[in-house]
């Protein structure tokens, strides 16, 4: 493995490539990494590299943001079949023809998109600054949010906003076991429960702290004494450990699960082989449709100029 990962860092440095990698990947894809983040960050480091070849460790959707992002570069991701559930359950059709049944809704979509949705919307968010955000709007925006009904849910709560959703969801988050949390917070009555907002209410009302997986990462890191179960994908445990060696962090389980921990099964199909190959051949490379992108760019570019002016 470690004639691999030298191999992988010879042709990186040969082609002057940036390797970008999200929480969820596999640790040691984190670990050769120029930067991981999470959705925001990503699509921040992709805005401002110089790099001619950006891989994308991540998903399709991940990919498809920073080729957006940036027409001229070429962006690869080790494995293409790396989809999202999300994004999977907002058709862009569907979509628009729901957006065009609201046209005096302004239209907040979830990262987690194809660039299709993102070319019908007004402003991207991520879970990082979603709430922000919403917040930007004056109280009585009449503002469509999709499609995670989960985060749209929460993101209503708190702010007091009714927000109209669109019915769909990411299938790791929604697992997550209400009786096993709740097994092993009787196990454990001092751990501290850290859920993303994409999980289910039920879960998130079990939790002590809700935000993005970099918000966790943070939170866990300024509090290392304490002891986590953590309700998001399992592959953030890899930086929450290696940022906290001495903390114990304990995976919520699954509904059901031999291991018991929750893996997005599309981020665990990019490996350092297939990073090897595609930095190599330099494919898969991701298009997508220059009039979509056109459009896709504007909401992108509005999420980063607020994020950045709320110094996120
Ligand atoms: P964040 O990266 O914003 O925490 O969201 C996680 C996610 O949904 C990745 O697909």
């Amino acid at each position: 493995m470690s004639d691999l990962i030298e191999a992988i860092k010879q042709l990186k440095k040969e082609k002057n490539a940036l390797i970008l990698a999200h929480y969820y990947q596999q640790g040691e894809i984190q670990d050769i990494a120029d930067y991981v983040g999470d959705s925001l960050a990503l699509a921040q480091w992709a805005a401002k590299t110089e790099a001619p070849i950006i891989v994308m460790c991540g998903v399709h959707f991940m990919g498809e943001t920073a080729k957006v992002l940036c027409p001229d570069k070429k962006v690869l991701v080790p494995d293409m079949a790396a989809g999202c559930s999300l994004a999977d359950s907002c058709p862009a059709d569907e979509f628009a023809r729901f957006v065009a049944e609201h046209p005096d809704h302004t239209v907040i979509s979830y990262v987690n998109t194809t660039a299709a949705v993102k070319a019908v919307t007004d402003v991207v968010v991520t879970s990082t600054n979603a709430r922000q955000i919403v917040e930007s709007f004056p109280k009585e925006e009449k503002i469509i949010f999709g499609p995670d009904r989960n985060l749209g849910s929460y993101i209503n709560a708190i702010t007091g906003r009714e927000m109209l959703l669109w019915n769909g969801a990411c299938h790791v988050h929604e697992q997550f076991s209400v009786e096993k949390i709740v097994e092993l917070k009787q196990q454990y009555p001092d751990a501290v429960v850290l859920a993303h907002p994409e999980c289910k209410s039920v879960v998130l009302k079990l939790a002590d702290v809700v935000g993005s997986t970099a918000a966790l990462l943070k939170y866990a890191v300024a509090h290392p004494e304490k002891r986590y179960i953590v309700a998001t994908e399992s592959g953030i445990l890899h930086e929450m450990q290696k940022k906290c060696p001495d903390t114990t962090f304990i995976p919520a389980p699954p509904n059901d699960s031999t291991c018991g921990c929750n893996e997005c099964n599309f981020m665990r199909l990019n490996t350092l082989q297939k990073l090897y190959d595609c930095l190599k051949n330099e494919t898969p490379e991701i298009t997508v449709d220059p009039a979509i992108a056109e459009k896709a760019v504007r909401p992108i570019q509005r999420m980063l100029e607020i994020s950045a002016k709320l110094g996120l």
